[in-house]
């Protein structure tokens, strides 16, 4: 059954989930109060690189069922079910979510809501968010009880926003347990084509939902941090972190994905979310249960500081005056986002410390010009490297990581990469005479100088 739906915030959740809507069948409109971010959507362009999306986005403007808006007035006549996909950033100096924007939807829309309605939040918020925004909608809207407020966290991974949002491994619903409502029934139509697939469905309670959605990122974060702390341990004895990885990977209950070591993660996630997290539970007075997620953030920004360390290494103890090409500044491939970006973070330091840098990325250049102007940019892997003692390949771009080095060879002063993500083959490197280094992979010299048997 097709639904008249409004989403409120039209970044990397709100325009995918609109466009996706849709895609299903509904009719929707996409509300935010970026008027140059609403003109570019009405014209068909998404603002940002999604993969997929564009195509999404035309097909259903031209077919009628998508527009875009900055009334707030026209989403409230038009809908009767909204979903919040607003962002909610780390606080300035905190590690707490800011919910300024998700507080802001409910406080500008409820008041407009004259009739029963449902409001799905897909947001990242902390636990108790979904219950403090259902007593404030129908504190404010004339509808009273008929409003009702459900949580829908969102799953999807950047890069593939499209195709997480219409195939979704799971989809959560968390539902006012006091007030049941119509909230599920509604999702089941909102839904319906994803459900009709065998997609699990979990109803559950509101603070359960939202749980959900920070546990899944914080244990997709630890498996990084613990991978790249099994890196530490294998770089101090020259072990292979990529071997271990895929031997213990083949345990089904450990499981090879996510467990790729390199520079760590980054993005407008991961690294906000378990912070957020830590600090919900510290309010709860749960505080010690997440310990552990500050050694995780710990060891993740290790792997930075350990990368411009190795770069200094590599350059015989000083960064002053070396010339370093970084190759990738997206926090990872198939993106443009350079939110706490490892790549960046690590060319920043090592400019720093008085290195000329030059940076290239095949999509985020644009975005980092923004974020660290002082940065050299280059439009292509050869200018990037051109003159360089030394090469960084920050982030798997695949045209990276099937580079070869004759591509690059006859425009660096000296042959010496340096592999953030384990993406590059060490050997095909090493043969042509490049000094190679990986994250916990052993470099030639030391592979067979080093018997680990006997240490
Ligand atoms: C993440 C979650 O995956 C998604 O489910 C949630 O809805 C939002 O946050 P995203 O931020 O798009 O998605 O990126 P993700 O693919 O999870 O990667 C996060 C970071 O981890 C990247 O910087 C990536 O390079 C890094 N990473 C990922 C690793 O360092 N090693 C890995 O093995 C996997």
């Amino acid at each position: 059954m097709s639904k008249n739906i409004a989403v409120f915030g039209t970044g990397y959740l709100g325009a995918t989930h609109a466009a996706c809507m849709a895609e299903l069948g509904h009719e929707v409109i996409g509300v935010d109060i970026d008027k140059a971010k609403l003109a570019k959507l009405e014209a068909g362009e998404v603002p940002f690189f999604e993969p997929g999306l564009e195509e999404v986005l035309r097909r259903n403007i031209s077919a009628g069922r998508l527009q875009f808006s900055d009334s707030y007035e026209e989403a409230a006549r038009f809908a009767d079910v909204h979903f919040i996909g607003v962002g909610t950033p780390q606080k300035t100096g905190e590690f707490a979510a800011d919910l300024t924007y998700v507080n802001a939807v409910v406080e500008t829309l409820a008041p407009m809501l004259n009739r029963p309605a449902v409001i799905f939040g897909k947001s990242t918020v902390p636990v108790g968010t979904a219950q403090r925004l259902g007593d404030r909608a129908r504190e404010l809207s004339p509808a009273g009880e008929a409003v009702e407020v459900a949580w829908n966290p969102e799953f999807l991974r950047e890069g593939f926003a499209v195709q997480d949002t219409l195939h979704p491994d799971r989809l959560v619903l968390g539902i006012d347990r006091e007030r049941p409502g119509r909230a599920e029934e509604v999702a089941r139509q909102v839904y319906s084509a994803i459900l009709e697939k065998d997609v699990p469905f979990i109803v559950t309670d509101l603070a359960t939902s939202e749980l959900v959605k920070t546990a899944a990122n914080s244990f997709l974060a630890t498996k990084i941090s613990f991978i790249n702390a099994m890196a530490e341990v294998c770089d101090a004895v020259n072990a292979d972190v990529t071997v271990l990885a895929d031997a213990i990977g083949h345990d089904a209950r450990i499981g090879r994905r996510f467990m790729n070591a390199g520079i760590g993660f980054g993005g407008g996630c991961l690294p906000k979310d378990i912070r957020a997290f830590m600090a919900r539970a510290g309010e709860l007075g749960a505080d010690q249960a997440l310990t552990f997620l500050r050694e995780v953030d710990n060891i993740n920004m290790r792997r930075r500081l350990r990368m411009v360390e190795v770069t200094r290494d590599v350059m015989g103890g000083s960064l002053l005056g070396a010339r370093v090409a970084v190759l990738g500044a997206a926090f990872k491939p198939e993106s443009d986002d350079v939110r706490d970006s490892p790549a960046l973070n690590i060319a920043g330091q090592i400019q720093l410390q008085g290195a000329s840098v030059t940076v290239y990325d095949p999509k985020a250049i644009k975005n980092s010009r923004t974020q660290f102007p002082t940065l050299n940019y280059a439009s292509n892997s050869i200018d990037a490297c051109r003159g360089a003692d030394v090469v960084l390949v920050l982030t798997e771009w695949p045209e990276f990581s099937n580079m070869v080095p004759e591509e690059i060879e006859p425009h660096v002063r000296n042959r010496v990469i340096i592999d953030g993500r384990n993406c590059l083959d060490p050997t095909q490197w090493e043969s042509s005479g490049w000094e190679y280094h990986g994250v916990g992979v052993p470099t030639l010299g030391r592979r067979t100088d080093v018997d680990v048997r006997t240490q």
